[in-house]
């Protein structure tokens, strides 16, 4: 499969989650917050707290733990979030 993280391409297998390819990228944090910019990654892991928001294929505030990847998917690091304040 072909995936590109801000236009570099990463290696990805089939069915594997964007944070599991970011992960194994040895990309820890690909968001950081909208207030402190801290930095954010894979946290709870279950599509419940949030914080691994990435931009996939121009779309933000995809959860990166939830998303599986697609031949192809454009994966963009994301400042802050898009989600109502
Ligand atoms: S790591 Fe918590 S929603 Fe993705």
């Amino acid at each position: 499969m072909k995936v590109t993280v801000d236009g570099t391409a990463v290696p990805a297998r089939p069915g594997q989650t964007v944070a599991a390819a970011l992960l194994a990228a040895g990309r820890p944090t690909w968001r950081d917050t909208r207030g402190g910019g801290r930095p954010r990654g894979l946290f709870c892991g279950i599509g419940v707290c949030f914080d691994c928001l990435v931009v996939v294929n121009g779309v933000p505030d995809v959860r990166a733990c939830q998303r599986v990847l697609a031949d192809g998917d454009d994966i963009r690091t994301q400042r802050g979030a898009e989600l109502p304040r």
